[in-house]
């Protein structure tokens, strides 16, 4: 994978330098100003995909990228500006959260219960083209193709019960021991039946700023051990909100024509997410808190940016689909053609 195109002056800066070898002071405050004078960090593209490059370092990393840049010190600095930004927009989208004398997994279904965000599912599910269930995957794809990871960063932090539970949803994310299983891998195969390159990373430039804004945010979760709660929190409202919108994607699927072969990445999570809810609400978040009753809030919120998250993405697809546009950025247009 090669790094991405720049979205902007913060961006091109840091691709130079990060290929040149050296990191210029003048992009470290560079990324003080742009954090400091976004007006939108979490649909800012220029911000969001500094933010992707720095932790794809942690992940597979870039063809044109020494991998030594991972703990770069003024790397890690010009990271945290971005970080406090889109942490400062995440407290704003989701509003206050005052977590209750219930127990957490039924704070949690309180929580996805009140969510009025839009329904994706529902759309892609009734009505969806085959162009823009296209547009839907290539903006997935950042998140499905690394399925699984950014939340396994945070196993190390937990102990006992917690862990033992967290080990178990992951365990079936990664296939259970049979690579062709791991959810990437099924994904990776949607993405080809829909004649997508599934290739790690090759549809990122034509992939719209929510892609990266979501898994930024698991990937700050997971990356730090202070935010082991949110991380959890979040794993727990994506399982908590996948089975049910799953079985509408297969659906949509079938009514283009598509049979199960194609589907199998949705119908395996209408089934194990179902079992998967349970182990990471109950077991899960209700052990860590147990625990650590501190971190009840941060459970709270790391779920609440989960569900809105979710609803920005939803945003950006719908309007644009209803406006008559291409979702994706201009790189991806050729794809959904
Ligand atoms: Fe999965
Ligand atoms: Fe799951």
């Amino acid at each position: 994978m090669q790094s991405p195109e720049p979205r902007g002056p913060l961006s091109s800066a840091l691709r130079a330098d990060l290929r040149a070898g050296e990191l210029s002071p003048d992009t470290v405050a560079l990324a003080a100003r742009t954090a400091a004078g976004s007006t939108d960090p979490l649909r800012d593209d220029d911000l969001q995909i500094t933010l992707a490059t720095c932790y794809e370092l942690h992940y597979r990393g870039f063809d044109d990228v020494d991998e030594r840049w991972e703990w770069d010190p003024a790397l890690l600095t010009l990271r945290s500006h971005l970080e406090q930004a889109h942490l400062t927009a995440l407290r704003e989208l989701v509003g206050p959260l005052r977590p209750s004398d219930e127990s957490v997994d039924r704070q949690l279904a309180a929580l996805i219960a009140a969510d009025d965000g839009p329904s994706l599912s529902l759309y892609l599910g009734r009505s969806g083209s085959l162009e823009q269930w296209r547009e839907y995957l290539v903006l997935r794809s950042v998140y499905h193709l690394k399925e699984g990871d950014p939340h396994t960063f945070a196993l190390p932090r937990l102990s006992g019960r917690t862990k033992a539970a967290m080990v178990e949803i992951q365990a079936d994310e990664y296939g259970g021991g049979t690579p062709a299983r791991m959810h990437s891998e099924l994904f990776a195969g949607l993405l080809r039946d829909l004649d997508l390159d599934d290739t790690y990373g090759a549809l990122w430039d034509a992939a719209p700023a929510p892609a990266f804004t979501s898994v930024n945010t698991m990937s700050l979760f997971g990356l730090h051990r202070r935010w082991r709660g949110a991380a959890l929190g979040h794993l727990t409202a994506v399982e908590m909100t996948s089975s049910e919108p799953s079985r509408r994607y297969s659906l949509g699927l079938r009514r283009l024509g598509f049979d199960r072969s194609t589907t199998v990445f949705y119908d395996e999570h209408v089934e194990a997410d179902a079992v998967h809810e349970q182990i990471a609400a109950v077991d899960m978040c209700g052990s860590l808190v147990a625990g650590e009753p501190h971190l009840a809030a941060d459970v709270l919120f790391g779920a609440a940016c989960s569900l809105a998250l979710d609803g920005l993405t939803a945003h950006h697809l719908l309007d644009a689909w209803e406006a008559g546009r291409s979702a994706l950025r201009e790189a991806g247009r050729a794809l959904a053609a």
